[in-house]
């Protein structure tokens, strides 16, 4: 049995790092063996204000192991994953050679990407939302769907408090002012973080992003935002996970990173409103809203 090369070996990384990350800090390290590739978190790499138990930053490891699994399987080798989570924990991938598969979530990798805005406010199709919901659920994890108006209006609710918690909370600002690449060429630099150009915003100078930030980041706009993409989205889905420790949540980023490739597959957009999660101190560990991330998602044509 040949094992892989390390050509192959980088390109199943490359498609790993095509996967979500929180505030796209991109929170992975990588170990290559002949035979295995090790996922590491990147703790510098970490955000103590928007993720004090680094949840998020586990559950983009899973995003990033589910897109290795995938290209594994299109390279013709077969992946077995396990989660060692002794100290940091330690994402292992063992690769054997096997049939190569191209499926529609791994040619799903490179087109995938979170789609913050408002939505055409057309219902998914019955089998589109069971698709999903299969996709989304794994050991230990499943994903709530919500789609009648009321339902999403109560997500509503938690997500405008979590949000102006958020938004006036000035530690919370300041960690996402080191996330936010205000202009080209610091976004090209450090190839990381939230390039404020994809939310339709201009190139402008670091120093003068400082500035402007804490002036045109308001609590009443953006919740107003939030609720126009809610309420114009299909619905939401909410992972909910058994257990509340890095073992699940690396597994609901994996449910998680299915569900958006298939999505993808299916021309559906989705996007990330995770403030109720991210804003635990205001909600406690709430039965309401479990460990997990809310999405937003609806049929491509975008208003
Ligand atoms: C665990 C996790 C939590 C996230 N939370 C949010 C969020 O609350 N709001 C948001 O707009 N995007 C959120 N994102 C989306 C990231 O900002 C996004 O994945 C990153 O900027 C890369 O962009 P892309 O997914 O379009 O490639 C989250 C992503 C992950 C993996």
């Amino acid at each position: 049995m040949n094992a892989p090369n390390a050509t192959q070996l980088k390109e199943l990384v490359r498609y790993a790092t095509l996967a979500p990350s929180s505030h796209n800090t991109q929170c992975w390290r990588f170990h290559l063996e002949e035979r295995a590739i090790t996922i590491l978190p990147d703790l510098s790499r970490r955000c103590p204000v928007v993720d004090p138990d680094n949840h998020h930053l586990y559950v983009s490891l899973g995003c990033a192991a589910e897109n290795l699994l995938q290209a594994a399987k299109a390279h013709g080798l077969s992946g077995q994953m396990i989660f060692d989570a002794a100290g940091d924990g330690a994402v292992r991938i063992t690769l054997a050679p096997a049939q190569a598969e191209v499926t529609p979530l791994f040619k799903a990798i490179s087109h995938r990407q979170c789609t913050r805005a408002e939505y055409d406010g057309q219902p998914l199709k019955p089998e589109e939302l069971d698709l999903l919901t299969a996709m989304g659920t794994g050991a230990g994890v499943r994903v709530v769907m919500l789609t009648q108006p009321a339902e999403i209006e109560r997500v509503l609710d938690y997500v405008i408090r979590g949000n102006t918690a958020q938004i006036n909370n000035s530690a919370f600002v300041k960690e996402l002012k080191l996330w936010i690449r205000f202009n080209d060429s610091e976004a090209r630099r450090k190839g990381d973080g939230i390039w404020s150009r994809t939310s339709g915003n201009p190139s402008i100078p670091r120093w003068l992003g400082n500035v402007l930030l804490p002036l045109i980041l308001r609590s009443q706009p953006e919740n107003e935002k939030c609720a126009r993409q809610l309420r114009s989205s299909a619905g939401v889905a909410i992972f909910v996970s058994d257990d509340d420790d890095k073992t699940h949540w690396v597994e609901v980023g994996r449910c998680y990173e299915r569900f958006a490739l298939q999505a993808t597959a299916l021309g559906i957009c989705n996007a990330f409103l995770n403030q109720p999660m991210e804003s635990i101190q205001v909600f406690g560990r709430s039965n309401q809203f479990c460990r997990g991330c809310p999405q937003t998602f609806s049929k491509a044509g975008l208003k």
